[in-house]
C-alpha cells in the first residue's frame, strides 16, 4: 500500500506515533521517525528534532528529502507540562513544520493531524476569539499569547487541539492545485505513556469517562486511521476532523442534543 512511498513521522517514539510508523513501514513506506528522543524500537530513519524549537526545525526540514508523500503530525505534549510548551510543541510547532515542509512535498501529498476528543470545543463561540488570534502565532510570542488569553493549566492541551482543529478546517483547499490535503484525527482517551497526564488532569470526568467506555484505544486503534488518510485512497477526504474514540463524540453529541 505504501511502497514507493515516503512518509515523515512526529512523535515516531512513542505511543501513537511509533505504531504510526511501525504500521507504515510494514506496508512498505519509507519512514522518517522524527522525535525529540530517540526510539526505543526503531522503525524507519530516526531523525532527532526539538519541535519547540524553530531552528530545530529548520535543520529537520533541510535535512529531509524533497518529494515527501505524507506528514503524519503526532507529536505532542499532555496537559500537565508547562502552557507554552505545550502551546508551542502541539499548535507552532506543528504548524511551522507544516507550512515549511509543503514546498518539499509531492504533490498529492496527504498531512494528518493528531487533534484530540479534547479538542471538541473549538466551535464554541467562546473559544473563537483566541483560536482566531492563534493563526498569527509564532514561537516568540507564545508566552505573551498565553497569558493575553487565560490559556493556563491544563486549557493549554484543550486550546491547543481546537486551534488544531481548525487550523486543519480552514486549510481544506490551500493546497488543492498541487493535490496535497490535510486532515484531523481526534482520539478519545489512549492507552500511551501520557494516559495518565489526563486522568490526573480531567479527575472525576476522566473517571466518567472511562465508565463510559468499554475500554480504552490503544495506539494500535489510530495508526490504520492515520496510514488510511495518508494514503491515496483517502484523496477526496480534505480538511476533515475524524473521531476515533470508540463512540465517545457520538455520545456526547446525543447528550447535547437530548437524542
Ligand atoms: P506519547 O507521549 O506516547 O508520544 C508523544 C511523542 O511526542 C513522544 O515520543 C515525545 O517524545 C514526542 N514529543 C514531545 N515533545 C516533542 C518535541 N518538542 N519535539 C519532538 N517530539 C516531541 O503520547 P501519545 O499518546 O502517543 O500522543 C500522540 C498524540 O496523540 C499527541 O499529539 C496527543 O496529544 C494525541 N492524543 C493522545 C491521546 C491519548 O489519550 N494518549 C488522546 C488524544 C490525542
Amino acid at each position: 500500500m505504501f511502497q514507493g512511498k515516503t512518509v515523515v513521522v512526529t512523535g515516531a517514539a512513542s505511543g501513537i506515533g511509533a505504531a504510526t510508523a511501525a504500521w507504515l513501514a510494514e506496508r512498505g513506506a519509507e519512514v522518517l521517525a522524527v522525535d525529540i528522543h530517540p526510539p526505543r524500537r526503531e522503525a524507519g530513519r530516526f531523525l532527532q528534532a526539538d519541535l519547540s524549537d524553530p531552528g530545530s526545525i529548520d535543520a529537520l526540514v533541510a535535512a529531509l528529502p524533497a518529494g515527501v508523500h505524507g506528514l503524519a503530525n503526532i507529536a505532542g505534549l499532555p496537559p500537565t507540562r508547562p502552557a507554552a510548551q505545550v502551546v508551542a510543541v502541539n499548535l507552532v510547532g506543528l504548524k511551522y513544520l507544516t507550512t515549511r515542509l509543503v514546498p518539499k512535498m509531492a504533490d498529492g501529498a496527504s498531512i494528518v493531524n493528531l487533534a484530540s476528543l479534547a479538542g471538541l470545543g473549538w466551535s464554541q463561540p467562546e473559544a473563537k476569539p483566541a483560536i482566531d488570534a492563534s493563526e498569527q502565532l509564532d514561537f516568540a510570542g507564545v508566552e505573551a499569547f498565553c497569558s493575553r488569553h487565560g490559556i493556563e493549566g491544563a486549557r493549554s492541551y484543550f486550546f491547543s487541539k481546537e486551534a488544531l482543529i481548525v487550523w486543519t478546517l480552514r486549510n481544506r483547499w490551500t493546497w488543492r492545485d498541487r493535490g496535497i490535503r490535510m486532515n484531523a484525527v481526534s482520539p478519545g482517551p489512549v492507552d500511551t505513556p501520557i494516559l495518565k497526564d489526563f486522568v490526573e488532569t480531567l479527575g472525576a470526568r476522566a473517571e466518567e469517562d472511562m465508565r463510559t467506555m468499554d475500554r480504552p484505544g490503544r495506539p494500535g486503534d489510530i495508526a490504520p486511521v492515520v496510514a488510511f488518510l495518508l494514503s491515496d485512497e483517502a484523496a477526496w477526504i480534505r480538511g476533515s476532523n475524524l473521531p476515533v474514540d470508540g463512540g465517545m463524540y457520538s455520545n456526547l453529541l446525543c447528550q447535547m442534543h437530548g437524542f
